[in-house]
């Protein structure tokens, strides 16, 4: 392939790198934290689903007047925010201050009327509307400017890559075009509303909430959208027995166990996705997976949706990864770019089968971190034992407490760089024993594996599971050829010449080094600033290799 190398190699100091990674960790999107707000989880979560509650989602006229627009809907109340974007055609997506507001909207709102087809008549927040102004008057209307919803394509990103002064802000650049916009964000919470609308009829106290990489922090634009519909709300919402003689309780219907009856409400509830949810096609009821869900797409905000119930651990899990990757800005940095290696190589794929997931690569990112001396993040069992009384979960006798207050975990003391890092992660995997060892981000130290699956990596809460069952040997073997060959020497790469040679490194890889340092930029680096040197010179002494993961991500 084409090299794509660091275009200009000159040193800006370390404010350029320091200057990404406050940008990087501002609040945000993807519910990323700065270090000074830092919210909780829950806390985030709420609010997200509260303002999602105040939201629509308006299918207009491409050419819309977004002035005229906004008057019009203000009559029903002020407008907080609004965006819009495309997918099957111009949408809005407006947030009221009031729950009023929408209340109005649904009482001015009108039934269409179609001459050839009919209409179930099923009320939602997902409106039409129609411009009542002529054609002409239309025409010259420009079009509204729309946010973006999908990732850039690669060869684009590459060429941005190649712009960064350095490895840290190529990694930096990847996750600031890679991850979840704050309009993504809301229109994810939102698509959850709206179904939680649906599930409502049946069950009004229960609440479908998103999980999995919409709210781990680890979400890129274009990933699905997994909802979990929560009943346990159910039971939290009787306030407890009237003193008296006598105690009274619902007649309910039983059936032979949890997973029965999580498979009849799922399946009920796809009924009525299908029939009733507007916007959502190509519904796929797979209940007897081992998580029961309910698959669908939600035409007008582009998403594919997993609906699963019954699954408050996979929460505390993405409640886990969140924290994670709110820890330290090289969490998410690492994380992203490795997915992203793995993805072009065609190591994961959308399609499900032996490969490995995303969700097994950010564990494995994890696992390498919490390797690091000193780690660079904290193993579970740590995190465990910071958690205080509010803390503690027990889901169906699986131990999930950890802290969730990330403000009581001490910042790392590890220094290490973006480019050492992500050489160092090919260089640990492309060597780790796998046929004897397993991953576990509990413990944060490899394990005998209990069974001879290719690749185990503990679930974290469910110790008996394997989070990577369904890969298969040949699918390890090609991780493994891919992360050997992008850093053969990646170790001793990363070292100055004089350190290289000191621990016997192959004399290749001091040739790339010496090669960096009789660089015009190079020399700049070595001299302009050696007080930053102990970041800078490994990192300048192998650029040449370290751009080397984005040569390969070229598909
Ligand atoms: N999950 C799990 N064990 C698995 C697979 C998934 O516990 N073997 C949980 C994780 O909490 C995961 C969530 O289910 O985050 C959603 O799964 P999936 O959509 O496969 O992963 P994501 O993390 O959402 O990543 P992606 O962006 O690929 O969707
Ligand atoms: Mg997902």
């Amino acid at each position: 392939p084409q090299s794509v190398r660091i275009a200009c190699l000159k040193f800006r100091g370390l404010s350029a790198i320091v200057a990404r990674e406050e940008q990087v960790s501002k609040p945000d999107e993807t519910g990323s934290e700065s270090c000074s707000s830092r919210r909780t989880f829950i806390k985030v979560q709420e609010e997200r689903q509260q303002q999602a509650k105040h939201t629509v989602l308006i299918s207009c006229p491409p050419k819309i007047n977004e002035k005229k627009f906004l008057k019009y809907l203000s009559q029903h109340g002020t407008i907080n925010t609004h965006f819009f974007y495309e997918s099957f055609g111009t949408h809005a997506v407006v947030e009221f201050s009031k729950l009023d507001s929408v209340e109005s909207l649904f009482s001015r709102a009108s039934i269409p009327v179609i001459k050839e087809d009919c209409v179930v008549p099923f009320k939602s927040r997902l409106f039409t509307i129609k411009s009542t102004t002529s054609f002409e008057q239309a025409a010259n209307q420009k079009p509204v400017g729309c946010q973006k919803q999908s990732t850039i394509p690669i060869n684009e990103l590459i060429a941005k890559l190649s712009s960064a002064e350095n490895i840290e802000e190529q990694l930096f650049c990847l996750v600031d075009e890679y991850q979840l916009t704050e309009e993504n964000t809301r229109l994810r919470f939102l698509v959850s509303s709206l179904i939680n609308d649906v599930v409502s009829a049946y069950f009004p106290e229960s609440t479908v909430k998103p999980f999995g990489s919409t709210v781990n922090s680890f979400g890129k634009l274009g990933c699905d959208l997994d909802l979990f519909l929560d009943l346990d709300d159910i039971r939290k919402s009787a306030i407890g027995k009237l003193p008296g003689p006598f105690s009274v309780e619902f007649q309910m219907k039983r059936v032979s166990s949890g997973r029965v009856a999580t498979q009849n409400i799922l399946s009920v509830i796809g009924e009525c996705i299908d029939n009733f949810g507007p916007g959502c096609v190509g519904v796929q009821k797979i209940l007897n997976a081992r998580c029961p869900l309910v698959r669908f797409s939600h035409q007008p905000a582009g998403f594919q949706c997993d609906l699963t119930a019954n699954n408050r651990i996979a929460m505390r899990s993405s409640e886990l990864l969140y924290i994670y990757g709110n820890l330290d800005s090289r969490v998410r940095a690492l994380v992203f770019s490795v997915r992203c290696w793995a993805r072009v190589h065609g190591i994961t794929s959308s399609i499900p089968g032996a490969w490995i997931s995303n969700f097994s690569l950010t564990m494995m990112v994890l696992f390498f971190l919490q390797k690091r001396t000193p780690p660079i993040i904290p193993s579970l069992n740590h995190l465990k034992d910071l958690a205080d009384a509010e803390d503690v979960h027990i889901i169906d006798d699986n131990d999930c407490t950890f802290v969730s207050d990330i403000n009581k975990i001490k910042a790392s003391k590890n220094t290490e760089t973006l480019g050492v890092l992500l050489s160092e992660f090919f260089e640990f995997y492309g060597n780790f024993a796998f046929n004897k060892n397993m991953i576990n981000i509990r413990t944060g130290k490899e394990q005998n594996k209990p069974e001879p699956s290719p690749l185990y990596i503990q679930n974290p809460f469910e110790s008996i599971l394997n989070v990577s069952k369904n890969v298969n040997q040949t699918q390890l073997e090609r991780f493994v050829a891919l992360a050997r060959d992008i850093f053969p020497t990646s170790t001793s790469a990363l070292r100055s010449p004089q350190e290289a040679a000191a621990a016997g490194a192959a004399p290749d890889a001091r040739e790339g080094s010496e090669r960096g340092v009789s660089d015009p930029c190079w020399a700049q680096v070595l001299d302009g600033d050696s007080e930053a040197s102990p970041y800078l010179r490994p990192r300048a002494a192998t650029a040449e290799k370290i751009a080397k993961p984005f040569d390969a991500l070229r598909p």
